[in-house]
């Protein structure tokens, strides 16, 4: 894999060519140390280092790092109602039904996978059905490069930061909208935020995404080395701003083979209670009904995922 050309502000403070921020350098702190991060998104450093402590570990992956271990994990994210896949139960003008089972659809990732289930391409090797209940809700340790980047005109991901932004969507669902929502759903996902609710029906008093973390959509296989990290806010902020020194174009411009012809985000702090990157695209929340019982051509297709997913 060619792994020489990255030129971020990262690549360059490797090669003494930029000089972290403060915030920057706080951030590799916590993705290595308390934030537990880079456990999966490998970076050839040692683990839960403390600031301060020297790291002699050896580089463990490519160098450059890739930011990836390539394995897979479950990191419990609610079923996001606002993909247009729970909605295709009817026949469109081909006779085709994208998801004739609506909001009983799970993804169950890696397993879906294993079973040749449906959505899924066959597997290629049926000896393997046996292992799918111990990695349904797993999908693939994506990596953290370029997480943040932006077309030029909108520098941001993050909202209410005072910059036109560009809105992406993070995870395998696109239910989180913001870095800062991502880092703060790292810490806080098992603590009393949780909530046995659906996206749109967080409880009066909480707001979703701040202080309220519906349901995960697979219960199952949770990877519990992250979702109560004890970060404060400014802890997760110096995490997002870490993230933002992995994005390629910094030392030589990024080749962009798509001129971005479309409009940036803005919104106005004073009069928008949801512009801010905590509460970013709440206002468009849509309230899901209660789930109904996943169903059985998905859930109960053998080998069935242990425990039942509801
Ligand atoms: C146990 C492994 C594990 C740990 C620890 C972990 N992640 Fe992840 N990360 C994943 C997996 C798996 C995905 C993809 C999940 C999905 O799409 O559902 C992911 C995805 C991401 C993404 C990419 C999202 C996107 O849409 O491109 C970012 C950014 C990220 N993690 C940051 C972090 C940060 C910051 C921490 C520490 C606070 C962290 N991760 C800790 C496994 C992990």
């Amino acid at each position: 894999m060619q792994v020489s050309t990255f030129t971020s502000k990262f690549d360059a403070m490797l090669k003494g060519n930029y000089t972290f921020t403060p915030d920057e350098q706080a951030g590799y702190h916590l993705f290595n140390g308390k934030g537990n991060c880079n456990s999966c998104h490998v970076d050839g450093r040692g683990t839960t280092l403390t600031p301060g402590q020297v790291d002699t570990s050896t580089t463990a992956t490519a160098n450059p790092p890739l930011f990836t271990c390539f394995g897979s994990a479950n990191e419990g994210l609610p079923l996001n109602p606002r993909n247009a896949f729970y909605y295709q139960t009817t026949p469109d003008s081909f006779g085709f039904i994208g998801n004739p089972f609506g909001f009983g659809y799970r993804d169950l990732g890696m397993g879906t996978f294993l079973r040749s289930g449906f959505g899924s391409g066959p597997n290629p090797n049926r000896t393997w059905v046996q292992f799918a209940p111990m990695v349904d809700g797993q999908f693939q340790v994506a990596t953290t490069r370029n997480v943040a980047m932006t077309p030029p005109q909108c520098p941001t991901t993050e909202a209410g930061t005072g910059k036109p932004y560009f809105q992406k969507e993070f995870f395998h669902n696109g239910y989180i909208k913001s870095l800062k929502q991502l880092v703060h759903f790292y810490n806080t996902r098992d603590t009393s935020f949780a909530k046995n609710v659906t996206s749109g029906h967080c409880p009066p008093g909480t707001i979703e995404r701040v202080t309220c973390w519906p349901m995960k959509e697979v219960p199952n296989n949770l990877d519990t080395t992250t979702g109560m990290l004890g970060l404060t806010d400014t802890e997760e902020n110096q995490i997002v701003a870490f993230l933002e020194t992995l994005s390629d174009g910094f030392t030589t411009p990024y080749p962009n083979s798509d001129t971005f012809t479309g409009a940036c985000m803005t919104c106005n702090p004073a009069t928008d209670p949801n512009c801010s990157p905590s509460r970013q695209g709440n206002g468009e929340l849509i309230p899901t009904p209660p789930l109904p019982p996943c169903a059985s051509a998905i859930c109960g297709v053998a080998p069935v995922p242990s425990p039942p997913i509801p």
